[in-house]
């Protein structure tokens, strides 16, 4: 340990850090969320806080988030994880109290500057909720509402330069995204019916086939299977896990085993708005930085 560190440490026991009971105390090292990967970083976050008016959630959280792939952030309830989640697609940005001070870059542009146009980065930021929330409308009408109300329907120019009519776009749009959330065989037969009388395992399906139907590169899933049973959780889960060919994941998980089975690498947040942690999944889960990580992982606390 550098001396500089020493001191560090030494400093951090006459200020005792803000912990839940259970959790020792630790002076984070920076290089434990240092982590480098092949790929490309489709989302690049710097240096991000978030205050809900005096309260600080989320401090100095820095981290890249490569392309095509599970992204899991874990870490106890309060510790910023929907926070984090709702500043990469500027959700946060609907809660009054909420202030944010940082960086975050899409395919390197910044969300976070004049002029960014909010429906058009969700539309490029997908994110599915904890209880499904479809709309009471028809299984396509689902579907279809998004591309429609952001004009692409309407829009559909290629399409007809190819002969093919609106209708003739909105089934295949349909079709496709039912398809990709692993729904479609499920409901081929009955499109035009309410979406509420499907299972709460379709149902979330249905609003994952919802986010990709604007074609997004990300998609944000905060606990989108805890209000699943296990056999619909396990079909969330596969889906997931398929997903991430083709699109870049991000999800919030309180499922550890869940984070270690289905994402790539994964963030430990912990008390105070802190990342402490954050690499490749089965190192932070066999062979943590951290030792609060691994009090948390091996279920000591939280
Ligand atoms: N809309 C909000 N208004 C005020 N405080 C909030 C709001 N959302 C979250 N917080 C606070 O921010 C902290 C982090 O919350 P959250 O991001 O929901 O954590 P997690 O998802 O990890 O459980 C908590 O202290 C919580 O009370
Ligand atoms: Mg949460």
């Amino acid at each position: 340990m550098s001396e500089r560190q020493l001191s560090k440490t030494e400093e951090s026991t006459d200020q005792p850090l803000q912990t839940t009971s259970g959790e020792t105390r630790e002076q984070t090292d920076p290089e434990w969320t240092e982590y480098d990967f092949e790929s490309r970083a489709k989302l690049a976050v710097d240096d991000l806080d978030v205050y809900y008016g005096e309260d600080h959630a989320l401090k100095g959280v820095s981290m890249e988030i490569p392309e095509e792939s599970v992204t899991a952030l874990i870490g106890p309830s309060g510790c910023g994880k929907s926070t984090f989640l709702r500043c990469l697609n500027r959700m946060n940005d609907r809660i009054e109290s909420a202030r944010i001070d940082g960086s975050v870059r899409l395919d390197g542009d910044e969300i976070y500057q004049d002029g960014v146009d909010l429906v058009e980065l969700r539309k490029r930021v997908g994110m599915v909720f904890q209880s499904p929330n479809p709309f009471p409308k028809s299984i396509r009408d689902n579907i279809s509402y998004g591309p429609r109300k952001h004009g692409d329907i309407e829009k559909s120019f290629l399409a007809r330069l190819l002969g093919r009519s609106d209708e003739e776009y909105e089934e295949e749009l349909v079709e496709r995204s039912l398809t990709q959330a692993a729904l479609w065989d499920e409901v081929k037969d009955r499109l035009d019916d309410n979406a509420l009388g499907l299972s709460g395992g379709q149902q979330q399906r249905l609003c994952i086939a919802r986010a990709l139907a604007t074609d997004p590169g990300v998609i944000l899933m905060d606990e989108p299977a805890s209000a699943l049973d296990p056999i619909a959780t396990a079909k969330i889960e596969d889906l997931i896990h398929d997903l991430s060919e083709e699109y870049t994941v991000v999800i919030v998980t309180h499922n550890m085993q869940q984070a270690a089975r289905i994402s790539d690498q994964t963030a430990v947040f912990l008390t105070g708005g802190e990342l402490v942690e954050y690499g490749d999944t089965d190192q932070v889960f066999e062979n943590p930085k951290s030792s609060r990580v691994e009090d948390y992982i091996s279920g000591k606390f939280g």
